[in-house]
């Protein structure tokens, strides 16, 4: 079985190219660098001692997807190349609705186009904006997202909700991830933002590594147990496991639209990560206190029920398990 990967040199494409390969799939990625390492190729390679077809081009480039369906038979695409920051997505709306809508648009043209009807699309726990309610499930409402990142994600939901409608000899997964966190055993693959990142755990591990001084706690005052913000965080692995799940689904029900969270179902606080980092790691964490992020919400967990029934998904791994694979890879690459 041939899988298209976009964005295999990301931080969950390149998980998910792992246990791709490792389940026997033959893959062929593409990545435009923008966002990614040309090593983590090599990377994949030593993890897996396969080697995947790789091609550097840009999904906004129809003429490059066309020759790609042209010389490959490709069975289905697993599409996680999308711009990803949510503050730069408030600045730039015009730049993340063409690389994460368009994109799109563009692939699903060119699969059409070369009869190939499955695809596994990455979306996030942020198209549910403000959950009235926890641990949210697949079919609470969407909607309410604060920024042009999450609208591209329900954008991109819709868009293939109505290609199912007009077309239902597709297959497609849409999976909404929860809070990645950690890196491959290895630490020769992980998460690697550029400039300072947005994110709660690469953060706490610049810190630990005394690349940055302090972490802000955004607020202490949210109704949670001990007041700081509650997220559903999952192991990276665990995530590209969810893939191959999702894949085998398709490949078992052969058309149909599905739609999973992808989550442990368990909430943890700011306080919890801080502490467990600490312990499991032997390090401390610098941190203070400030004002509530703009746009934050106090609690978001799944319920990973659907995914478990329908995938056979559940999650292997810890907390304990993710912060040490954080600082493992952090560890292994300081820049
Ligand atoms: C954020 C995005 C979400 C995106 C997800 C990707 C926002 C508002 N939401 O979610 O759209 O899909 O990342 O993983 O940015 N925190 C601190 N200090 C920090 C960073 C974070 O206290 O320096 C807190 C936050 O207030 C939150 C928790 O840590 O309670 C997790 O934050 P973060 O890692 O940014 O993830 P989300 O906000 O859940």
């Amino acid at each position: 079985m041939k899988v298209l990967v976009t964005g295999c040199c990301g931080y969950i494409g390149s998980h998910t190219c792992v246990e791709l390969l490792n389940s026997g799939y033959e893959v062929i990625g593409i990545d435009n660098f923008s966002n990614s390492k040309k090593e983590v190729l090599d990377n994949i390679g030593l993890i897996t001692n396969q080697n995947m077809i790789f091609y550097e081009g840009d999904m906004l480039d129809e003429k490059f997807l066309m020759s790609l369906f042209r010389t490959h038979s490709i069975d289905c695409v697993l599409d996680f190349a999308a711009y990803k920051a949510v503050g730069e997505s408030v600045e730039k709306p015009i730049e993340y609705y063409t690389n994460n809508v368009s994109s799109v648009l563009n692939l699903l043209k060119v699969m059409k186009k070369f009869g190939c009807k499955r695809l596994v699309f990455s979306s996030s726990a942020t198209v549910y904006g403000s959950p009235k309610k926890v641990p949210i499930t697949e079919e609470d409402d969407t909607g309410g997202t604060t920024n042009p990142y999450g609208t591209s994600k329900l954008f991109v939901e819709q868009i293939l909700k109505d290609l199912y409608q007009a077309d239902s000899s597709f297959a497609i997964c849409i999976l909404r991830y929860f809070n990645p966190i950690g890196a491959h055993k290895s630490g020769l693959i992980g998460e690697n933002p550029n400039g300072i990142p947005a994110n709660l755990m690469p953060y706490i591990s610049k810190v630990a590594s005394k690349e940055l001084e302090c972490l802000q706690v955004f607020g202490d005052d949210y109704k949670t147990k001990d007041g700081t913000g509650v997220r559903d965080y999952i192991h990276v692995v665990d995530l590209a496991v969810g893939h191959v799940k999702a894949l085998e689904k398709l490949e078992k029900e052969k058309k149909g639209l599905f739609i999973y969270n992808l989550g442990t179902g368990t909430g943890y606080s700011v306080f919890d990560l801080i502490h467990t980092f600490e312990k499991v790691n032997h390090v401390k964490i610098n941190y203070k206190i400030v004002n509530r992020r703009p746009g934050d919400i106090a609690e978001c967990f799944s319920n990973p029920a659907k995914a478990k029934k329908e995938l056979g998904f559940s999650c292997q791994y810890s907390l304990e398990d993710m912060v040490r694979d954080a600082w493992n890879y952090e560890k292994k690459n300081k820049s």
